[in-house]
């Protein structure tokens, strides 16, 4: 499967920033990795990003509204991001899930009008530190799955991403025992319910993933790729990530 490496630019970048895009999108063009390449950014910068990126990496947005159209006052919708140059979103981030009150029901909502729209699809799931202390991972990652994942996806067109909580913005990661057991366990559940096309789904790992812990993390057996934050704002660190997969394919 060729791997998705994603950005998320979070709640970073004004116009002066998209230069690094730019960068991003000039070596993806010259080095051409073996990996779909994608950055996700703020809305107001997507319109900008996609003119300057002209193709050679996919724009995609944070979030979406479930809804088509209507009266929601600062939400946005799936055909907005498209008609803004996106070709993907997130949903269901674990910032949204904790600081909007999104539940598996929202977000499942969110992955359905994403999908309906053609939009290339990536559904974050992820346990906290506590759930892990006590054990709960995969119980916590199934609900989450299971919950979140609505039926009729476009299966080619939809990434899981597992992003612990206590391993975003933190520096700490899983161990690769640990990654590969959550990521085993994903592929499981989405062969149980998907039958052998579970396996066109990609699954990626976010949290922490830096230049220089990428290429371990990226080669794990079931890790398709990578949610990155921090590391994809600069062009230098997001393009090392990139080269690491290049590298390990
Ligand atoms: P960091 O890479 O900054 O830990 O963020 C991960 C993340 O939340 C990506 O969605």
């Amino acid at each position: 499967m060729r791997p998705l490496i994603a950005g998320n630019w979070k709640m970073h970048g004004l116009a002066q920033q998209l230069g690094e895009i730019g960068a991003v999108a000039t070596a993806v063009e010259t080095t051409a990795p073996s990996a779909d390449i994608l950055i996700c950014l703020p809305a107001t910068l997507i319109d900008r990003a996609a003119q300057i990126v002209r193709g050679r990496i996919a724009i995609g947005g944070e979030d979406c509204s479930a809804e088509e159209a209507g009266a929601f006052t600062g939400d946005i919708s799936v055909e907005m991001l498209k008609d803004a140059g996106a070709s993907a979103v997130i949903v269901g981030h674990s910032e949204r899930r904790h600081y909007h009150g999104e539940t598996d029901a929202i977000v499942s909502a969110k992955a359905k009008a994403a999908s309906r729209a053609g939009l290339l699809t990536i559904i974050c799931i992820g346990e906290t530190k506590s759930q892990r202390a006590h054990n709960e991972t995969l119980s916590v990652c199934d609900a989450q799955l299971a919950g979140s994942m609505p039926d009729g996806m476009t299966l080619t067109a939809t990434a899981i991403a597992h992003e612990p909580l206590w391993a975003i913005g933190t520096g700490q990661i899983p161990t690769s025992e640990e990654i590969v057991a959550v990521h085993a366990r994903i592929r499981r559940r989405l062969l149980a319910r998907f039958g052998e096309d579970g396996r066109l789904v990609r699954i990626l790992y976010g949290g922490s993933i830096k230049p220089d812990n990428a290429h371990e993390i990226l080669a794990l057996p079931e890790v398709d790729g990578g949610l990155i934050g921090g590391a994809s704002l600069l062009a230098c660190d997001f393009e090392a990530i990139i080269r690491t997969v290049s590298a390990g394919h």
